[in-house]
């Protein structure tokens, strides 16, 4: 093991972890605590309202810390010396996570203007995947790459 890693191994670990718990555990309060309750709301042009608000707000949440994860992860391995098929296998989970992230970001804002031009029909449209395939897809991927995590630590 490295000695710079030794000396600061704690805090890049404890980053690395934070991270995962923002990024996933935020996915899966908005999936299954805000969501169903917004589903509550009867006047249509709220709740879209409201969605597209919330989902903005968690997506800029999260971005600093998808970047973060994957710093601390570059660390971890020079650090450690870890090779091999888990960590390609984490890279891959990682990069489609973050790949899926994306294109439910810019959806977003895409519905975002839909909504301000009054086009109510193209905002639910944009929106139409995320909480049905988009982001189930990324809290199962962020759960694995969770349990790979440790399996990689033994
Ligand atoms: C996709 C998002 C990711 C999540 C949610 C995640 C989650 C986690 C968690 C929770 C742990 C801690 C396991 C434990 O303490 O027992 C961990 C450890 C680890 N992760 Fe990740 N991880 C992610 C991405 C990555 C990436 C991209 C890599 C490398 C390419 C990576 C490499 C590692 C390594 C090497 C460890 C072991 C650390 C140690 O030796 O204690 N992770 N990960």
């Amino acid at each position: 093991m490295q000695t710079w890693f030794e000396e600061y191994k704690t805090i890049i670990i404890f980053l690395h972890i934070i991270s995962a718990v923002v990024w996933v555990g935020g996915m899966i309060a908005i999936k299954f605590a805000v969501h169903p309750v917004i589903q509550s709301i009867e006047e249509p042009k709220i709740k879209l309202g409201k969605t597209l608000h919330i989902v903005g707000r968690l997506f800029n949440l999260v971005m600093p810390f998808i970047a973060l994860s994957f710093i601390c992860a570059l660390l971890i391995i020079k650090g450690v010396g870890y090779t091999g098929g888990f960590i390609h296998l984490k890279e891959a989970i990682w990069t489609i996570m973050t790949l899926n992230y994306t294109y439910m970001y810019i959806k977003r804002i895409l519905a975002q203007k839909s909504f301000d031009l009054g086009d109510f029909a193209s905002a639910k449209e944009h929106m139409r995947l995320l909480p049905t395939i988009l982001l189930p897809i990324n809290i199962v991927l962020g759960i694995v790459a969770i349990f790979l995590g440790v399996m990689l630590r033994g």
